[in-house]
């Protein structure tokens, strides 16, 4: 299975011609790397652009967040539907900083989840506990998340999710989860899931990590196959494009 990496660019760069400088020297850094999927979620606004350059290049393309509506009145919201047409694969679902800055509760984004889906797009479902003491209360709170954001999701859809656990701690603060009990929460994420869904259905969601991730740790996530983490979620490295192609090669030097 190809490992997945994904570009969280948040609210960077900011304008469209740094954002389209970024974008080139990214694409023509990992040109040539075969087994890893690159997936660049830049601001709304510079994704029309950005796919117009991306011809032939090898990445595809994500949205932050999408509303759980196709249309209507909603200001400022996007429908993910609007997404689709605009060359969007991917959608960033209840990362953590919506969920702390703008109220997104489990609820909203257990319809964002579904709206994604209908729209045809693949949702990165992020869940994470804020502070680790004891990693049996940060499994239980995982637990309590993905039951929550899984509600009503059929196992059918499963090879269509992705699910990014991103301990909160670890965003932004140079402070990566270490890779051992990356692994074991992988595993526990999939045991949950089996449950909510089925087995089948666990096996095809795919888990990825995100938190201070760098080409130093990168490669260590990946490392346990099937098994561990089967991808990233990059923000803070994902800006230098240097850094991110470090990270994109040595994930695709793993097996
Ligand atoms: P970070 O952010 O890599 O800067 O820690 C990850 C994320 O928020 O998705």
């Amino acid at each position: 299975m190809k490992k997945i990496i994904i570009a969280n660019w948040k609210m960077n760069p900011q304008s469209a011609k740094e954002a389209e400088r970024l974008f080139r020297a990214v694409a023509q850094g990992i040109r040539g790397v075969k087994n890893v999927d690159v997936i660049i979620a830049p601001p709304f606004v510079y994704l029309e652009s950005l796919n117009a350059i991306s011809y032939k290049l090898q990445v595809h393309f994500g949205a932050q967040d999408c509303f759980w509506e196709d249309r209507g009145a909603y200001t400022g919201e996007i429908s993910p539907v609007t997404l689709k047409t605009l060359g969007v694969r991917y959608v960033i679902v209840g990362h953590s900083e919506r969920r702390a800055h703008l109220g997104e509760t489990d609820e909203m984004i257990n319809k964002k989840i579904k709206a994604a889906l209908k729209a045809g797009l693949i949702p990165v479902v992020c869940i994470g506990e804020r502070e680790r003491n004891h990693l049996e209360d940060t499994l239980l709170f995982l637990k309590g998340q993905l039951k929550k954001d899984f509600d009503g999701i059929k196992p059918s859809a499963a090879k269509k999710i992705i699910v990014a656990y991103e301990p909160i701690w670890a965003i932004g603060t140079g402070k990566a989860e270490n890779s051992d009990d990356a692994q074991k929460i992988a595993v526990y994420i999939k045991r949950v899931l089996q449950e909510l869904l089925n087995a089948k259905a666990a096996l095809a969601i795919r888990i990825i990590y995100g938190g201070s991730v760098s080409a130093k740790n990168a490669a260590s996530f990946v490392k346990g196959g099937v098994r561990g983490m089967e991808g990233l979620l990059v923000g803070g490295a994902s800006l230098q494009a240097d850094e991110f192609v470090k990270i994109v090669r040595s994930v695709a030097l793993q097996k």
